[in-house]
């Protein structure tokens, strides 16, 4: 494996750009590779075992691609999936955890809330985190049909977005939180409208600088980190429609890209 090789990143569709965001800031001479499965999000409502051959068959591809570590850019991915990923291929592959550690450590209230899809929020992952971290703490979790759709979609403030996010706020709102943990990788796409319907007195927070911190960190480790001398470059596939994708992975990755078709 060679520091120049790159690294790849993939979701259920876009809403792993905002990890990606973040991994850009963090490491900006690597080469990423993206793939966006929007062709069979969302993950939310299908079976463990088909999210498992989904994740194998896009790890393969960025593999081939030389992909010197993966990225599962997706909450519900990890959820179903990390395992079976960690034992089929021997490069990093770094996953996502809520940020419920943080949100405990730092409410004022005694009560946070997570909003998830409802596959994340029954994950073995999730139920661990809310074991570890939810002694003192309330953790509310709010499963969040629809809004992956809406994400993809490209419909980030519109009326159908703004309805949902207010049924799934407002049980938040009532148990009290102070902060709500955005637990899967679409929603920061929707943080200005979740800030807005909270209000001023709830704080929303992610974990994908997190996760680009725990990929320098592995990257670093293995020494792969590479060389600090160049810019590194964007490669970016959809299973989607590509006229679609597009505008949409070009509006979100707020720069003009080119988009290759991902078969698989
Ligand atoms: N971005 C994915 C996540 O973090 C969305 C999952 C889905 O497609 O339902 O969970």
């Amino acid at each position: 494996m060679h520091k120049v090789n790159p690294i790849g990143v993939f979701d259920s569709g876009v809403g792993g750009l905002s990890v990606l965001h973040e991994i850009r800031r963090a490491l900006p001479a690597e080469d990423l590779l993206y793939v966006a499965d929007s062709g069979h999000a969302p993950y939310g409502d299908k079976s463990q075992q088909f999210i498992e051959e989904r994740s194998i068959a896009i790890s393969q591809f960025l593999v081939s691609r030389n992909a010197k570590a993966i990225v599962v850019a997706c909450n519900t991915a990890t959820g179903a999936a990390i395992a079976t990923l960690r034992s089929r291929f021997s490069v990093p592959i770094i996953a996502m955890e809520p940020a419920v550690k943080p949100a405990t450590a730092n409410t004022q209230s005694g009560v946070i809330g997570v909003l998830a899809t409802s596959r994340t929020l029954v994950s073995d992952n999730f139920v661990q985190l809310f074991a570890r971290y939810g002694g003192n703490v309330q953790i509310v979790g709010q499963a969040c049909p629809g809004l992956v759709e809406q994400v993809e979609a490209g419909d980030l403030s519109g009326h159908k977005t703004r309805l949902l996010l207010e049924r799934y706020i407002a049980p938040l709102l009532e148990q009290k939180v102070d902060i709500i943990v955005l637990g899967c990788t679409h929603y920061p796409f929707l943080a200005p409208l979740i800030k807005e319907l909270a209000g001023p007195k709830v704080t929303v927070i992610d974990s994908a600088a997190a996760v680009a911190r725990e990929l320098c960190r592995r990257l670093e480790v293995d020494q792969l980190l590479a060389s600090q001398a160049r810019m590194g470059t964007e490669c970016f596939w959809t299973s989607g429609e590509l006229g679609n994708a597009q505008p949409l992975v070009s509006q979100l990755w707020q720069a003009e890209i080119r988009l290759s078709r991902f078969e698989s």
